[in-house]
């Protein structure tokens, strides 16, 4: 498979009043959906197949969103593996009156592409040109690694009284 550049998916909307929690800051839940569609699409247009997410990396919610904000989630394919697929997804808020930006959230989605039996499939490698894409390469590739012994280190479910 010929390697492919990365091509950022940038989502903006606003925050509406049914998007709040009681706090009237925007649902965390809520902001995790979008980011988990913006990734899924970033990561469906490089593999050009479905995708599922197999891993989110931590989140560190640093700025709230208010109603009325809006936000901006930009998703950028990272990493590849033979199937997998590392996407770094950004959160930012612009008030619309001031133009005052915030970073919200930085984090990363690893996705799988898979086939129509749900089966992993291969996924185009990622053209790496530039000191800034290297250096996102390399934070991804980490993800990645901790993202496995992560997996590795799930408890089994405790037995049911
Ligand atoms: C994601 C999924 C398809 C992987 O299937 P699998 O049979 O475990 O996959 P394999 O062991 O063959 O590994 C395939 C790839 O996934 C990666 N992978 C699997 N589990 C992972 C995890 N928890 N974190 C990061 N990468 C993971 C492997 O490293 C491998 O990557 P590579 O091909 O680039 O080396 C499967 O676990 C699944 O369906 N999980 C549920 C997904 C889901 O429902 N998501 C929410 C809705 S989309």
């Amino acid at each position: 498979m010929q390697p492919k550049k990365s091509e950022p998916v940038h989502n903006w909307s606003f925050v509406f009043p049914n998007d709040a929690n009681p706090q009237g800051t925007m649902f965390g839940g809520k902001l995790l959906a979008v980011m988990d569609i913006v990734a899924g699409i970033a990561a469906a247009r490089h593999s050009r197949t479905r995708v599922a997410v197999a891993s989110i990396d931590s989140i560190t919610f640093m700025a709230p969103l208010h109603v009325g904000d809006m936000v901006e989630v930009i998703a950028c394919v990272v990493w590849t593996g033979k199937t997998s697929i590392v996407v770094k997804t950004d959160v930012f808020g612009e008030e619309p009156c001031t133009g005052t930006r915030k970073h919200c959230i930085s984090t990363h989605f690893i996705m799988i592409a898979i086939d129509e039996n749900h089966h992993p499939t291969p996924v185009p490698p990622l053209l790496v040109e530039t000191e800034r894409e290297k250096s996102a390469y390399a934070a991804a590739e980490l993800v990645k690694k901790r993202a496995l012994a992560q997996r590795d280190m799930i408890e089994l479910p405790l037995p049911r009284s």
